[in-house]
């Protein structure tokens, strides 16, 4: 049992294996925030609970910390809610009324407006053995009057009492996403969000505090993540009375709703986490949280190949056979063609929205090559673009009011194309039809579905239709309850997000996805830095990593094939090169990698994942992966290059078992044993010579 209520001080505790998260009732009936952290005794934190007026002009409201707050009276603090009511006042007084406890670890706030029957749920749900607490609100307009909700978020996280608090979070743009910050917060507010109509490259809803001086191994990290793929916002506030506030959840940018009478409005889950053991143990708990809660399917990854980077628009049947021949030599487990294989698609300029096959390109129709695909041994998959049209296409000649639109306004196109407004009823239908089409009549078994713009002018000249700002939200309404549908009807196949890259990745989307595809910038050096900023907050299990080609297109940087695999057998492995040019000793190499790889695949995607070195603060990078009994771990090592002739060091392994004996496999070189104790605290020494050379070792418990 995760909650105690302690009925006399108004006290409640949600304990965790390793936090204790404590909150009270004041004599004004807010709920104040009082402890969060390593555990302590609920009842002592009873003294916190009082009043604590300043001035006139810092009202307590300041000082104390509410839990989940409305704009009104006199806070002037981020709110967690802002409505404004039919008779036009735009005051909200919420005040506690009662709790439930629902199983073991849930439990529910009650809160209802002073005057109007606007009521609140405030639900907390732990997941003990990861010392995670997931928030989401309801909101319930129980009169008879519409409410105007202006923001409404998921939660209000607090972190007090550091002497100096820094965030870490990521941002990018396409081809260069997860790229980590921090920065310290001083007085007033520091805004993560996204105005784009999805989750974004340019920042993602995951946040993490510490005092300045956690690391990966060691100090207290306060963090969250919100599962959100539309427009979001995260508000990290540190008021002049030192404490922090992180209230995060749908953004209320443009996106004022109303609730009509009887309806309620369900937020967003806002999952918050404390640990001591660093950033490494912070990403550990989420990994495990995501795999074990918010992931579809516990499935490893296949081993995928996609032509993409081969062919581009240039999609011929032979030409994919001719790739499914080269894939299937190497021991690949599922082919997938990307864009171009149908309407008139022979560039970004034209044909999406026209979802058959192309008769040219497949005169014999797609069936030829899912034969041909399955007959080699894989299991075949295929790229959509749902949610978008080109202007070029039979569909917006068809349905020229099925895009966002304002009546007075040319919509701007981005890559040729414009977004179909999937709040609309008939486009949703339209979207589940097709993909049941698909799905139905071929033997598809995996769907990579990408969304390759943001949204611009979010209007509708569909009569009848405005649904006003709150357009933003049903986009995401409806694209969840299509991935929910399809996935219902088609329990089989797989689903992979993709955005131009890592544009839409949350704990919303992946609770529908199988996996997702981080960038398009595979060039392998880049891509360490993209993953391991990636991992801070989500699980090599859904991360998805391609071998190409060398030198990269990117970068026009030359990569050895060993660094290119040791870099993507980080997490979900897939090959993206032009492999009917590869030659013969390529394919033999990269074939006894992808053997490899299915053998430590287990490790790398169900195990714990330590980030033992980073390119941000050295020359080398290391990441080791151990199964879940600690009898197996693998490490990846990466010298980006060498200095001053020191060529050899030790990197100091982590979470193995101190008094066992494991046998150590560096490359192909001769096994030697050492003792855990050894391997964590003297290291294992490593020798690397030369520019972007990389080492595997593999590492084995003996009887
Ligand atoms: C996006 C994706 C790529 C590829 C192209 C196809 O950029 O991220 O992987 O699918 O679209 O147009």
């Amino acid at each position: 049992m995760s909650v105690t209520v302690l009925e006399q001080a108004n006290i409640f505790e949600i304990r965790t294996d390793k936090s204790s998260y404590v909150f009270g009732i004041n004599e004004k009936g807010i709920i104040q925030h009082l402890y969060w952290g390593a555990h302590v005794e609920a009842a002592d934190c009873g003294y916190l609970l009082k009043s604590r007026l300043h001035s006139s002009f810092d009202a307590e409201i300041d000082r104390e910390t509410e839990e989940y707050g409305g704009w009104g009276g006199c806070n002037y603090a981020e709110p967690a809610l802002k409505v404004s009511f039919a008779d036009g006042v735009r005051d909200l007084k919420l005040r506690y009324e009662g709790y439930r406890v629902v199983g073991e670890n849930e439990i529910v706030l009650r809160m209802v407006d002073s005057y109007y029957p606007l009521d609140i749920e405030v639900h907390y749900k732990a997941i003990p053995e990861y010392d995670l607490i997931e928030r989401f609100v309801h909101v319930r307009n129980s009169q008879t009057e519409s409410v105007r909700i202006e923001q409404v978020t998921a939660a209000v996280w607090t972190v007090q009492a550091l002497p100096d608090y820094r965030m870490t979070h990521v941002t990018g743009r396409w081809a260069g996403e997860y790229q980590l910050r921090s920065t310290v917060l001083s007085e007033g507010k520091k805004v993560l969000e996204s105005r784009r109509g999805f989750t974004g490259p340019h920042a993602n809803p995951w946040f993490a505090i510490d005092n300045g001086k956690a690391d990966e191994t060691s100090g207290s990290v306060w963090f969250g993540a919100l599962g959100w793929s539309g427009n979001w916002k995260i508000v990290a506030e540190k008021s002049t009375f030192g404490h922090v506030r992180i209230v995060g959840g749908v953004n209320d940018f443009d996106s004022a709703f109303v609730l009509a009478p009887g309806e309620v409005y369900a937020t967003p889950v806002f999952v918050g986490g404390f640990t001591s053991g660093g950033f490494g143990q912070m990403s550990r708990n989420l990994h495990k949280y995501q795999r074990d809660y918010v992931l579809p399917t516990s499935e490893l990854r296949k081993v995928l190949y996609n032509s993409w980077e081969a062919t581009e628009f240039a999609v011929t049947v032979e030409g994919q056979k001719e790739l499914a021949q080269q894939a299937a030599r190497l021991g690949v487990e599922r082919f997938v063609v990307d864009d171009g294989w149908f309407g008139e698609r022979h560039s970004d300029r034209a044909g999406l929205g026209d979802w058959y096959v192309n008769a040219e390109k497949f005169p014999n129709g797609l069936e030829e090559l899912i034969d041909y695909v399955k007959e080699l041994g894989m299991e075949f998959g295929l790229w959509v673009e749902p949610e978008s049209v080109n202007p070029n296409s039979d569909l917006f000649r068809a349905h020229p009011e099925w895009v966002y639109q304002f009546p007075t306004r040319e919509g701007t196109q981005l890559r040729n194309q414009l977004l179909l407004n999937l709040g609309l009823p008939e486009v949703k239908q339209f979207v589940l039809h097709f993909m049941t089409t698909l799905l139905t009549k071929y033997d598809i078994r995996f769907i990579k579905w990408d969304m390759n713009r943001t949204v611009t002018e979010p209007g509708t000249v569909a009569s009848g239709q405005d649904v006003g700002a709150s357009m933003w939200i049903k986009h995401v309404d409806h694209l969840y309850d299509i991935w929910a549908e399809l996935r219902g009807r088609f329990p089989h196949v797989e689903f992979e997000t993709c955005a131009g890259g890592g544009a839409r990745i949350d704990l919303g989307i992946l609770r529908y996805a199988d996996q997702a595809w981080i960038s398009d910038n595979t060039d392998a050096r880049d891509r360490i830095s993209i993953q391991e900023g990636f991992s801070y907050a989500y699980s090599p299990s859904v991360m998805m990593c391609w071998v190409t080609e060398s030198p990269h297109g990117f970068n026009g940087r030359s990569l050895p094939l060993s660094y290119r695999f040791h870099s993507a057998m980080m997490g979900g492995l897939g090959i993206g090169a032009n492999i009917s040019k590869w030659s013969t000793e390529e394919m033999e190499k990269a074939k006894r990698y992808v053997e490899l790889y299915k053998e430590i695949r287990p490790v790398i995607l169900n195990g714990d994942m330590y980030r033992l070195s980073s390119l941000r603060d050295s020359n080398v990078a290391a990441y080791q992966y151990n199964s879940k009994d600690r009898s197996e771990s693998v490490v990846f090592t990466f010298l980006q290059s060498q200095h001053f002739g020191s060529e050899v060091r030790h990197l100091l392994l982590q979470g193995l078992v101190s008094h066992a004996s494991y046998e150590v496999n560096i490359d192909e070189g001769e096994p030697f044993v050492r003792q855990g104790s050894t391997l964590m605290n003297l290291g294992v020494a490593v020798s690397l010579r030369g520019d972007y050379k990389s080492i595997m070792i593999r590492i084995k418990r003996l009887e």
